[in-house]
């Protein structure tokens, strides 16, 4: 028999977004809601602690930032894919969060004079990123944690992998749960859910990502009828260290480091005049590709060639008081020391700006479900998101939802029972079916397939070719699983198994990505097609919506919400 666990709130995904709407529910319901808190990782490890160089938020007017100034920086970043009703919103509630986490304690790095320390970043006219050290991430959960704790009305789940989520006539009813250390299978009945759960990074095998983040909260709205939206816009971070991927944080250039070829040349200067290292993302990764592709890199190990990041102008104070962990991570990862050396690096897999397709309050399609952070397209980031504008997100979208989400359950009845058919039909796809195969497929040669064909079909440059060339692998690739081998059988820490259902999961998210790639016949932001290298607003001014069906995803088009700029050319 299946256990049943009840919460009025069920919040899937403990980091930054998920842990902020814990905080939200929890005090705004004056703990009369029950808030289950699940993840599949312990809940301080989720991948935000990795997040590092800072949050942006306007917070020194009297020197010249402003709202409207940071909503130009991220819409123009966007290359105008954003919904600037979301932006202009977003801004605003930005100096106010970090005011809450500086209240709730975070050790905000400073000023000489006292004052919370900003610095630039790319693509923003103003340095607004603020910052904890290079460790913001870790500092900001800490901070979320240890308010979270103030609170009794909430249950944490570490360890807890979400199988499926129960819809019922367009209702949200529940997920399915198995407790990773007993294998025991659950239904979690709620009256609402969160999904916080973060990107899919781990499609790319060069990637920053925590190797956890494997897009489970996205194929599971998916399944659940709900569309991914904007999914083709993948981004690539400019700087990952070579051969690991780990993520060498754009602070490093906010700082002042520099980028170098092999000549020994500040290469941005032929790309982005104006703004040099400190463009945006998507035209300094372009960059640096080109640089590699014509021969200006370094030879790499497994064909990862690569650039320099030099800091060694900043001098050792400003790096160990400003980017301590930048250099702990090359000191123990490449025995290179960056007061001394310059850092090799290149553009890694960073960051889905697409997500589950949400209003402007995080709320999705299907009643009772929102979606926060960087699992959610609330479409702040259009094409291309600016550094330091994700955590931001996950704060003010952690804080929405959670709020609405927390007003909605307590205008609610009590909760209605888990449609029966649906949990004994996921228990048997997992345990009748997945955990029984033992077919001739190794899963875990077929996972790195997989992030092969990703890495050859959708990089920084992409054509048709390789697009419908990586969509026809992804295809049999997902037929070949059907005869994978489960080889542990048990049930109490079956880590073949997760892996098993996380690559179901990988592989839904690929296709949806190949398939808005290959149809989007144009440039725009992150998504650089060489058979069309153009921008083209007249057609493709539009979102992206990706519906799952039988035969693969089926795609439809919405418009961009433009209140305030008309797109333009875009030069830095
Ligand atoms: O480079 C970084 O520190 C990353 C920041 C971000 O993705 O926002």
């Amino acid at each position: 028999m299946t256990e049943v666990i009840r919460h009025d709130l069920i919040i899937l995904g403990s980091g930054l977004a998920g842990l902020r709407a814990a905080v939200e529910a929890c005090r705004v319901s004056g703990g009369k809601i029950s808030v289950g808190l699940v993840s599949k990782v312990q809940l301080m490890r989720a991948h935000s602690v990795c997040a590092e160089g800072g949050t942006a938020a306007v917070l020194r007017p009297e020197e010249g930032d402003s709202f409207e100034l940071h909503a130009w920086d991220t819409v123009k970043g966007s290359d105008f894919l954003a919904d600037q009703d979301v932006v202009h919103r977003f801004v605003r509630i930005m100096p106010e969060e970090i005011l809450l986490l500086e209240h709730w304690g975070i050790p905000w790095s400073r000023d000489p004079d006292g004052r919370i320390a900003q610095r630039p970043f790319g693509g923003h006219s103003f340095p607004r990123a603020t910052f904890a050290e290079d460790k913001t991430g870790f500092f900001e959960m800490q901070t979320l944690y240890d308010t979270l704790l103030k609170y009794d009305n909430w249950t944490g789940y570490s360890e807890w992998f979400a199988t499926s989520i129960l819809v019922e006539d367009g209702r949200f009813r529940g997920l399915t749960v198995i407790e990773m250390a007993s294998g025991k299978f659950y239904v979690m009945e709620g009256k609402a859910l969160i999904i916080a759960t973060g990107g899919a990074g781990t499609l790319f095998g060069f990637t920053t990502y925590s190797q956890t983040v494997t897009g489970d909260g996205l194929a599971l709205a998916y399944r659940a009828g709900i569309p991914l939206e904007d999914m083709e816009f993948l981004q690539f971070h400019p700087t990952g260290l070579i051969p690991s991927g780990i993520l060498m944080t754009e602070a490093c250039r906010g700082e002042g480091g520099y980028l170098l070829n092999n000549r020994g040349e500040r290469f941005m200067a032929n790309y982005a005049p104006e703004r040099m290292e400190l463009a945006p993302r998507d035209v300094v990764s372009r960059a640096m590709m080109t640089e590699i592709e014509q021969g200006r890199g370094f030879k790499g190990p497994r064909g990862l060639d690569y650039l320099h990041l030099d800091l060694r102008h900043l001098g050792r104070d400003r790096i160990l008081e400003r980017l301590p962990l930048i250099r702990e991570v090359t000191l123990k990862f490449l025995g290179l020391d960056p007061i001394e050396e310059p850092i090799p690096v290149r553009p890694v897999a960073h960051y889905s700006m697409g997500g589950i397709e949400t209003d402007i309050d995080g709320k999705t399609r299907v009643e009772g479900i929102w979606a926060a952070g960087e699992a959610a397209a609330v479409s702040l980031h259009g094409a291309n998101r600016l550094g330091t504008n994700s955590t931001a997100e996950c704060l003010a979208w952690g804080a929405i939802s959670g709020k609405q989400a927390a007003e909605y359950v307590m205008h609610q009845g009590p909760a209605e029972k888990a449609p029966e058919e649906l949990v004994r039909r996921e228990y048997e796809r997992v345990f009748g079916d997945l955990l029984r195969r033992e077919g001739r497929e190794n899963l875990y040669h077929l996972r790195q397939e997989l992030r092969d064909t990703m890495v050859t079909a959708a990089g920084v440059f992409r054509t048709g070719d390789q697009l419908e060339e990586g969509l026809r692998r992804v295809r049999e690739i997902r037929e070949r699983f059907q005869f994978i081998s489960i080889q542990d059988k048990g049930r109490a820490y079956n880590t073949n198994l997760i892996h098993a259902l996380e690559t179901e999961n990988l592989i839904d998210v690929a296709e949806v990505l190949l398939a808005g790639a290959l149809a989007r016949e144009e440039s725009r932001g992150a998504h650089a097609r060489r058979d069309f290298p153009k921008r083209d607003d007249e057609k493709w001014l539009k979102h992206t919506l990706a519906f799952r069906t039988p035969e693969g995803p089926r795609l439809e088009y919405k418009p961009v919400v433009i209140t305030t700029w008309k797109p333009v050319e875009r030069t830095y």
